[in-house]
């Protein structure tokens, strides 16, 4: 912070903690970061042996670090007037009421943060989102932050995160690029300068962007819009190899070794889920209504029906081969986060599926090496209105196992809802003589050897696969 010596004078304090970003780190010790939330519960967990959430390698980078130059601290003012650089870091979930409802992002805590910044600042500051905003929202914190009744001179920076969970460290320490989006004044752009030289200590010089504002912010939705079409594009032709007898799998590599396409991204499954993909794409979808841009909202609106279309098409094709009726049958789930090295369950695809069996009185078995039983809950009651205080005999018809042997144990049909390597090693001789016959198995990361399995006796479906 301001006390420290060059070469790098500034102290970053990252506002907001239940957002699951890592962008704390910094591999140098000129420079103090430390992490506030109005949340005790958050901070006392992060400064305790048990982190929040479970991410590989981040133990490590929290213990090289923590009370060296990384603090966390409920203490937001004095972090504020220490600070250089103060980077917004709040969840914008979508407005589920009012104007944009569904759609729109409610950027209610960044605004709340530029207040705040402006309340407590005795110094001038560089002021980052690096929360996932609508494009302009740096406009409004900056409008916050200049009704400042002492004068203080703020910079608004745009500086989008785009590691992924599961592999966070590693994408925070190598980066494709970083993008650092800035007015393009003389002030914007010497705060642009800084916010650089901060991260070129780790990251090679040619991979700092640095754009306009507005590019910045839109980017970001960009880049997660592309990614998430990819999947439902490979999802639609997955629908398609099933109807015609083609395999999926051939086609991403016939399709992707064209590098113009590119192989990454194009994994068919049960459907994207997680906090970003949905909510950044409706977030681009009311942007281009608000701009009257209908077809382009039309376009981009369609990845997230295809989506939908896919999570609906799995748990339908599940409930119709096992003979129409899955009503009392035990089905063990094996994986519950969106992803695998997780255990986050934000829009994950599994509670789709397990909803609409739930829906069709299936005995559910849980198993997943990361997610609480609590967490679990807490997302579907949140997104499919779904609780046990609500909907009677709910907490009994869902079990969460110990391991996968045991929630396969007597079940009708086995489902692999995340790709979890440890999947790939159980012993399948040992579950099918467990099971219930016929045994299925409903491979919907097509992570499974589909032919061992047949060859012990299952009855397989996979995605996008001759069955
Ligand atoms: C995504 C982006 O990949 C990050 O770059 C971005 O920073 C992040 O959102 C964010 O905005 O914070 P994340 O949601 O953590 O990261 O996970 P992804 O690896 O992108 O996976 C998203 C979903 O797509 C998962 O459910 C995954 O299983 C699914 N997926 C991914 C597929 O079904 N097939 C694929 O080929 C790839």
């Amino acid at each position: 912070y301001s006390a420290l010596a060059i070469p790098i004078v500034v102290g970053i304090v990252v506002v907001g903690s239940f957002e699951r970003r890592i962008a704390f780190y910094s591999k140098s010790f000129d420079i103090r970061v430390c992490v506030v939330d109005l949340s005790k519960k958050q901070i006392d967990a992060w400064n305790s042996r048990d982190l929040p959430i479970y991410e590989p390698g981040l133990r490590e980078v929290v213990d090289q670090s923590l009370g060296k130059n990384l603090f966390f601290s409920l203490d937001i003012d004095s972090e504020i007037k220490m600070a250089d650089i103060i980077f917004i870091s709040v969840n914008t979930p979508t407005k589920t009421q009012g104007i944009g409802a569904g759609r729109a992002a409610n950027i209610k805590n960044c605004e709340l943060c530029a207040r705040k910044i402006a309340e407590v600042s005795e110094s001038d500051k560089i002021v980052v989102e690096k929360s996932t905003v609508p494009v302009r929202t740096a406009q409004a914190v900056n409008r916050v932050l200049e009704c400042n009744e002492k004068g203080l001179k703020f910079q608004v920076l745009s500086n989008p995160e785009f590691l992924a969970e599961g592999t966070a460290i590693a994408d925070l320490m190598k980066p494709d690029r970083v993008l650092i989006g800035g007015n393009q004044s003389p002030e914007g752009l010497k705060a642009a300068e800084t916010l650089v030289s901060v991260y070129a200590n780790w990251v090679p010089r040619e991979q700092i962007l640095t754009t306009n504002l507005w590019s910045s912010e839109l980017s970001k939705l960009v880049a997660n819009a592309f990614l998430a079409q990819r999947v439902s594009s490979i999802n639609s032709i997955s629908a398609l190899c099933e109807a015609t007898g083609a395999n999926v799998s051939e086609i991403t590599r016939a399709v992707g070794m064209d590098d113009r396409i590119g192989k990454r991204f194009l994994n068919s499954s049960i459907g994207f889920g997680g906090s970003c993909f949905q909510k950044d794409i409706l977030n681009l979808v009311y942007l281009c209504e608000t701009y009257g841009l209908k077809e382009c909202a039309d376009y981009w609106n369609q990845v997230i029906l295809m989506n939908d279309y896919q999570k609906k098409r799995f748990s339908e094709k599940m409930v119709a081969c096992m003979f129409n009726t899955v009503t009392g049958k035990k089905i063990a789930i094996l994986g519950y986060a969106f992803k695998k090295d997780t255990g986050d369950v934000r829009e994950t695809p599994s509670m789709f599926v397990v909803r609409d069996l739930l829906l069709e009185q299936a005995q559910i078995h849980v198993y997943d090496p990361q997610v609480k039983r609590e967490d679990m809950w807490a997302e579907m009651d949140y997104t499919c209105d779904l609780n046990p205080s609500t909907y009677t005999g709910l907490e009994s018809a869902v079990t969460t196992s110990p391991d996968a042997y045991a929630a396969c144990d007597g079940a009708h049909a086995l489902a692999v809802l995340t790709e979890w390597d440890e999947f790939k090693e159980l012993d399948f001789e040992h579950i099918y003589k467990s099971m219930a016959k016929p045994a299925f198995v409903f491979d919907g990361r097509n992570i499974l050897d589909h032919d061992a399995l047949r060859k012990i006796g299952f009855e397989v479906h996979a995605i996008g696969k001759p069955d």
